[in-house]
């Protein structure tokens, strides 16, 4: 197909991104990859269940193909995740004698629980960012750690019922003293623009800078949909981040041709008028992320086409087109709406 390459198209604003599994660096869709994107992410083999199966066990295999794919083609890379409440092992969570740590009642042992997670974490972060800092340059350290309906508006997970709001500090921290200043650690997470949301992020990301804890920006993970949220919260969300010194990076982007509440389902036949709508929405969003370059560094899709998007199955199960080309790779509507034609 003979249209102009969207990374080229941005080439004087950000890179341009897209998450990819390891079969995907071959075939077709590889090839639509080359043309169009210079920044890659895993979908799943970088997150800590699928590298770091059990405490001795580390899978390098999976990570290192999108590594050489990326490298071959001068694409930049990004690795996502090394802390995240799910797709992790229980092993990181299970005591010794094999008792799940949440259910230890005794303080001694709680605080034995505690040390014995961040040092695992601790190890977990060293181990991975020492393979792969040459080639890696950002880095999620930690995932939707951020939760307004918990206690103090973080996520009440595993990680933070045995070891409280330390074990961030120790995933920066160590991620900082094994890849050195070279590379850009972010906190990521979703609904970001969402006041509440945003507001408990602030906060904390202003308390681990208080205390010097080494942080580079925010990811912003951007799955919104065809209804919301709007353009200008997303930018304003980016400005107060900008404002405390804090790089912003819009890592997962994708946009639901479905409202969040709405379960209906198009199949196959996604009328024509929601293709323009979406459009719209995306041209609409990219004006302002060119427009305000100077605070995002980097723009990374969830994906590439409508072949294969986790909106498939999440939150239910249905026929989604959140992304620029169609199941049968060609450009859609929204990549015109992000790439002007003339
Ligand atoms: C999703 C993947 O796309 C799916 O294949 C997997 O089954 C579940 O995770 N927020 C994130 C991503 O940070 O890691 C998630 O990726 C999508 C939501």
């Amino acid at each position: 197909e003979d249209i102009p390459s969207l990374a080229a198209a941005y080439a004087e604003y950000f890179p341009i991104g897209a998450a990819v599994e390891p079969f995907q660096t071959t075939g077709l869709k590889s090839e639509l990859l080359k043309k169009h994107v210079n920044y890659l992410v895993a979908e799943n083999v970088m997150k800590p269940d699928a590298i770091h199966p059990s405490e001795d066990k580390y899978n390098w295999e999976n990570t290192d193909k999108i590594v050489e794919f990326a490298k071959i083609n001068g694409m930049e890379l990004r690795f996502h995740t090394l802390v995240w409440h799910t797709q992790v092992g229980n092993w990181f969570f299970t005591d010794a004698e094999g008792k799940p740590m949440v259910d230890e009642t005794d303080p001694v042992k709680q605080e034995e629980n505690k040390k014995l997670l961040l040092d695992r974490l601790d190890s977990h972060v060293r181990t991975i960012v020492s393979r792969y800092k040459d080639d890696i340059k950002s880095w999620d350290v930690v995932n939707e750690v951020i939760e307004p309906g918990d206690p103090e508006g973080m996520r009440a997970s595993e990680w933070y019922k045995i070891a409280g709001p330390d074990f961030i500090e120790t995933a920066f921290r160590a991620a900082r003293e094994a890849g050195g200043p070279n590379i850009k650690l972010y906190i990521n997470d979703y609904g970001t623009d969402n006041p509440a949301k945003r507001d408990h992020l602030y906060k904390l990301v202003k308390e681990l800078m208080d205390k010097g804890v080494p942080i580079d920006g925010v990811g912003h993970q951007t799955h919104i949909d065809l209804y919301g949220p709007t353009v200008t919260s997303v930018i304003e969300s980016m400005q107060m981040f900008s404002d405390l010194g804090l790089d912003n990076l819009v890592t997962e982007l994708d946009m639901s041709i479905y409202a969040w509440d709405d379960h209906s389902d198009y199949g196959e036949e996604i009328p024509e008028e929601i293709l323009q709508k979406q459009a719209e929405r995306y041209h609409e969003l990219f004006e302002a992320f060119k427009e305000n370059k100077e605070i995002l560094s980097g723009v990374v899709f969830w994906g590439i086409a409508d072949d294969h998007t986790w909106l498939d199955s999440f939150p239910i199960e249905r026929t989604n087109a959140p992304l620029l080309f169609d199941k049968q790779l060609h450009a859609k509507p929204a990549f015109w709406g992000v790439v002007d034609p003339s």
